[in-house]
């Protein structure tokens, strides 16, 4: 019988992961012989320990905050997701130890609001919180799909600037400040801060959500995020943290190292039912 082949996460902190639970429902689902396994790797071990970990002879590995820049910066080809975020969050390692870059987050939030909340994109008025690496890593795949409008909004201005700079050629985005934010309603309201992951939420005007409009939080955790709350009491028909989006994300990194596309939907259920 051939050995499994190896994969793993890298990211500092590390402990709560959930991928190795989504690859090895995955793989034993697709009946794939395969290890994945979490490793803490600060920033400065990150180079060292990619190297080790190819020379044990490692195939893939996901990158999680906050090591996707330096990822970035170490493939030695990137695709052109990874090239326009200038993040990487999926290696694929070729036998001859050539390094190839993936970014797949932003594939994977467009397949979780499209096909699993069955949300079409195509002429929405879409609102993003938050100027960072989250919010680098979905303008492609979101601007691809057709939308009226994109509009950034961040507590430091200049980077939402900077990124309608870095983006508006692939469709109609614009930036507005925080405390400008007061037209038109969204249909769809994402939220790609940080603000979640320490009990916050981004000031927000009362009348910003469209009727029956979506509420998605790229962050995930136990208990509903601040913003899902947000989303609820303000009349969201759909408002909804990005489980759903970590595994789609983790789906297409499977897909890249295996060429088989795991079912999501179970895991998904899965992972819901254990919170
Ligand atoms: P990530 O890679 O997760 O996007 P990041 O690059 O540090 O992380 O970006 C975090 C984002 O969350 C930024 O847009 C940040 O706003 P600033 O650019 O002003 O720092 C935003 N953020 C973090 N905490 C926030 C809070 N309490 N309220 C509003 N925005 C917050």
């Amino acid at each position: 019988m051939t050995p499994p082949d190896h994969y793993a996460v890298f990211g500092h902190p590390i402990a709560h992961s959930q991928s190795p639970r989504i690859h090895t429902l995955f793989a034993a689902a697709t009946k794939q012989a395969m290890t994945y396994e979490a490793e803490d790797v600060p920033p400065e071990d990150f180079e060292e320990a990619v190297g080790r970990f190819i020379a044990s002879g490692g195939r893939g590995l996901n990158l999680t905050v906050p090591l996707k820049e330096l990822a970035f910066r170490m493939a030695h080809s990137v695709s052109p997701e990874a090239a326009r975020s200038k993040a990487v969050n999926t290696f694929l390692v070729s036998p001859d130890g050539h390094i190839h870059g993936d970014n797949t987050d932003g594939r994977g939030l467009v397949r979780d609001l499209t096909l699993n909340l069955g949300i079409p994109m195509r002429g929405q008025r879409i609102l993003i919180l938050g100027a960072g690496g989250a919010t680098r890593g979905i303008l492609e795949p979101l601007l691809k799909l057709g939308p009226a409008a994109v509009t950034l909004t961040n507590r430091t201005a200049e980077k939402a600037l900077q990124l309608v700079l870095e983006f508006e050629d692939l469709g109609p985005l614009k930036a507005v400040p925080m405390e400008a934010l007061q037209d038109p309603p969204y249909d769809i309201i994402l939220n790609a801060t940080a603000a979640s992951l320490s009990g916050d939420l981004p000031p927000l005007p009362e009348h910003i959500l469209a009727d029956g409009g979506t509420c998605y939080d790229l962050a995930y955790g136990k208990e509903p995020t601040p913003f899902v709350e947000w989303g609820l009491q303000h009349g969201a028909a759909i408002s909804s943290d990005g489980i759903g989006m970590l595994v789609e994300q983790a789906a297409e990194a499977f897909f890249l190292w295996r060429g088989i596309r795991p079912e999501t939907a179970p895991v998904i259920e899965t992972l819901q039912r254990a919170r």
